[in-house]
């Protein structure tokens, strides 16, 4: 299996929960490295140049708004599989679809305060992980 690296983000749904050592806990318990993380507030340009490929959903103005609304964690966790096994312990999308024991299923408030995002393939990884982080801030 390969190792990979995957961009997650704690939520503001879940950073204003206190619940970030919580989830970081599901994702040490999967074999889930955490080898970078940083705290930061989301301008709503920032989080919609982050969002930029749901530009013509519906609900891009409202999950850029509820990303800026308070703080998020940003972290990169790396392991075997990292990215398909960020998005087993994430869960589905929607909480009401999501599995017990995993994130959205646990602490997600609804489809658009769902806690936690994760990159969904290698491409976007690297994109996603370089929007936050230098290359000197991943130690692994
Ligand atoms: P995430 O994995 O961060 O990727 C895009 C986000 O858009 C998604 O999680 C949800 O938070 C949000 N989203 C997806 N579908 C909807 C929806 N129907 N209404 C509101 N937000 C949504």
């Amino acid at each position: 299996m390969a190792t990979e690296r995957t961009l997650s983000i704690i939520k503001p749904d879940a950073t204003k929960r206190n619940l970030t050592g919580k989830i970081n806990a599901k994702f040490e318990d999967a074999g889930l490295r955490i080898i970078a993380q940083k705290r930061i507030q989301l301008t709503k340009a920032q989080a919609g140049k982050f969002y930029e490929v749901h530009a013509e959903r519906p609900f891009y103005d409202e999950l850029c708004e509820f990303m800026a609304s308070a703080p998020v964690v940003v972290q990169v966790l790396e392991g075997d599989n990292a990215i398909a096994k960020n998005r087993d312990v994430m869960g589905a999308t929607n909480p009401a679809d999501a599995a017990p024991g995993t994130v959205r299923a646990e602490f997600a408030e609804s489809v658009g305060e769902n806690s936690v995002h994760g990159s969904d393939a290698p491409e976007t990884a690297a994109v996603e992980i370089a929007y936050f982080f230098s290359g000197l801030e991943l130690v692994g």
